[in-house]
C-alpha cells in the first residue's frame, strides 16, 4: 500500500471516528415523536403565517405521517451520518416529497428544536410518572386498610421504640409518594412554556406566531427570552431530581423490605414471583427484587450530578456539550417506570407475617413510656420522677424475663415504694395495643388516626 493510500483511510477513520463521536440519533431518535409533534405545529404555523403554501405544509403533515409510520414500523434506517434525530427526520422527509421538505426549517433552528422536542418528552413523562405514582399510592392505601390494628415496633436508631400499627408505616411512605407526586406537577407547570420559534439564539426576521405553536404543542405559552429558552436545561434537572427523590423514597422501603424479610425479622415474606433462589444454596430465598431497587437509585443520582455538571460553566446561548443532556434523562426514566412498576406489585403480593410483628413488640418494654405519662398526667407527678419510677418498673419486668407489657398488678407495684397503691388500671395502659392507640393526637398512630391518615389521601386521590 502506498504511503497515499495510507494516509486516505487514516483520514476516513478520523471522519468516521468524528461523526460518531458528534452524532447523538443513536440515542436521540427516541425523541423522533415529538419531533415530528414539533414540525407539524411548525409547518402548520408557518402555513397560517402565508410563509409556507398550502400544498407543501399538506405533503410535510403527510411526509412526516409517512417517517413516523416507518420509524414505529422499524423500516427507518438510522445512519451515524445525519448525526441526530433532527436531520435524519429531515432528511428522509425531503426523500419522499422532495423540495418542500427543505423549506420545513424556515424560522428555526435545531437549537430551539431540540429544546422542544425534549422539553415535550419530559413534560409528557412527568405526566406518566405521576400516574404512576397514583397507584403506588393507591396500593399503600388499600395495604394500609388491612392493617390498622397490626402491631409493629416503631423504631428509632433501628431500636424499638414505640408500639405502632403497620398500616401507620406503610403510609409514612404513602405520604412520601404523594410529594413526589406534587413535585411532578409543579414541575411540570413551572416548565410548561414553548422554546419553539427561538430560533438559534435571538429569534427570527420571519413573521412566526409562537402562540399558534404553543397551543398546538399543549404549552401555557411561549417562552419569553429566546437566548434563555435554548440553553435552559432547568425542566430536565427538575425531572432528574424529582425521579431521584422518588428513587431515594423507593429505596427506603425496598431497605425495610430486605430488613423484614430477614430470618432475624420476618415481618414480612416477599411472594415468590419476587424472591430469588441461590445458586449454589437450595434453602435460600433472596430479596433481590428490593435490593435492586435500592441499587438502582445510585444510578438516578449519578444522572443528576452529571447534568449539573454540564450545565455549570456553560456561556450562553447554545453549546454542544447541552447534547449530553439526554442520555441520563431516558435512563433515569426508564429506571424509575421499572422500579415503581416493580415496587407496586412487590408491596400488593407481599405476605405480612402479623403474629411475628406482635411477638417483635414485646421485646423492648415499647410500653414504657406509657407507664411514665399516666403517673404525669393520672398523678401529677413531674416527668423526671416518673421517668426514674418507670426505669425500676424496666428492671423488674427484665429480672423476671418478662416485657413491661406482660407484668402483673403486684409485679408493677413491687417494683418501687412510689407506685406501690397504684391503680391496677395501669395494666390495661401497659398493653401494647392500648399503647398505640393512646397515641391519638393528630397526625399520630391510634387506629383512629391511621383511618383518618387514610380518608385524607384518599380524598387526595380522588381530585387528581
Ligand atoms: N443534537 C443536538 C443536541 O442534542 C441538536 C442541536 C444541535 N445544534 C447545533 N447548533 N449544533 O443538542
Amino acid at each position: 500500500m502506498s504511503n497515499s493510500d495510507n494516509n486516505q483511510i487514516l483520514k476516513n477513520t478520523n471522519a468516521q471516528i468524528l461523526d460518531e463521536f458528534n452524532a447523538s440519533v443513536m440515542f436521540d431518535k427516541e425523541l423522533y415523536s415529538q419531533d415530528i409533534k414539533g414540525s407539524i405545529a411548525h409547518s402548520q404555523m408557518l402555513f397560517e403565517q402565508g410563509i409556507l403554501s398550502k400544498e407543501d405544509k399538506d405533503a410535510i403533515h403527510n411526509g412526516l405521517l409517512q417517517v413516523k409510520d416507518e420509524i414505529e414500523s422499524g423500516k427507518f434506517e438510522f445512519k451515524i451520518e445525519h448525526e441526530d434525530i433532527h436531520m435524519a427526520v429531515e432528511s428522509r422527509l425531503t426523500q419522499i416529497i422532495g423540495d418542500a421538505g427543505k423549506r420545513l426549517h424556515t424560522a428555526r433552528s435545531r437549537n430551539d428544536q431540540v429544546a422542544t422536542d425534549f422539553r415535550l418528552y419530559v413534560q409528557e413523562k412527568s405526566l406518566s410518572i405521576k400516574e404512576q405514582l397514583k397507584e403506588v399510592i393507591n396500593t399503600f392505601i388499600s395495604v394500609s386498610q388491612n392493617h390498622t390494628t397490626t402491631l409493629i415496633p416503631g423504631m428509632t436508631h433501628l431500636q424499638h421504640a414505640q408500639p405502632i400499627n403497620f398500616a401507620y408505616h406503610l403510609l409514612a411512605y404513602a405520604n412520601m409518594f404523594k410529594r413526589d407526586y406534587e413535585r411532578f406537577e409543579s414541575s411540570y407547570e413551572r416548565n410548561n412554556y414553548s422554546p419553539l420559534g427561538s430560533a438559534a439564539l435571538a429569534g427570527t426576521p420571519h413573521n412566526i406566531n409562537r402562540e399558534s405553536t404553543s397551543k398546538q404543542l399543549g404549552f401555557t405559552s411561549p417562552t419569553i427570552n429566546a437566548m434563555d429558552s435554548v440553553s435552559d436545561r432547568d425542566f430536565a434537572l427538575e425531572i432528574l431530581f424529582n425521579i431521584s427523590t422518588t428513587m431515594m423514597h423507593v429505596s427506603r422501603i425496598s431497605e425495610e423490605l430486605v430488613t423484614w424479610s430477614s430470618y432475624e425479622f420476618q415481618f414480612v415474606k416477599m411472594s415468590d414471583e419476587y424472591a430469588t433462589t441461590s445458586s449454589i444454596m437450595p434453602q435460600k430465598k433472596n430479596p433481590d427484587v428490593p435490593e435492586l431497587l435500592r441499587g438502582k437509585t445510585g444510578r438516578t443520582y449519578g444522572n443528576l450530578i452529571s447534568l449539573l455538571t454540564v450545565m455549570k460553566g456553560l456561556p450562553l446561548a447554545y453549546n454542544k456539550d447541552t447534547q449530553e443532556d439526554k442520555e441520563g434523562v431516558f435512563d433515569s426514566v426508564k429506571t424509575i417506570e421499572i422500579s415503581l412498576k416493580i415496587l407496586n406489585e412487590v408491596i400488593k403480593t407481599m405476605h405480612v407475617n402479623i403474629d411475628r410483628m406482635n411477638e417483635a413488640c414485646k421485646i423492648g418494654h415499647l410500653s414504657a413510656t406509657d407507664l411514665a405519662d399516666y403517673l404525669v398526667q393520672k398523678q401529677n407527678m413531674p416527668f423526671r420522677t416518673a421517668y426514674y419510677i418507670t426505669k425500676d418498673v424496666v428492671a423488674m419486668a427484665n429480672s423476671l424475663n418478662k416485657d413491661i407489657s406482660e407484668l402483673s398488678i403486684d409485679e408493677i407495684r413491687n417494683s418501687n415504694e412510689q407506685i406501690k397503691d397504684i391503680n391496677d388500671e395501669i395494666v390495661m395502659y401497659l398493653d401494647l395495643k392500648s399503647s398505640m392507640n393512646a397515641r391519638n393526637s393528630f397526625g399520630g398512630t391510634s387506629t383512629k388516626q391511621t383511618e383518618k391518615q387514610i380518608e385524607i389521601l384518599k380524598d387526595w386521590l380522588k381530585n387528581k
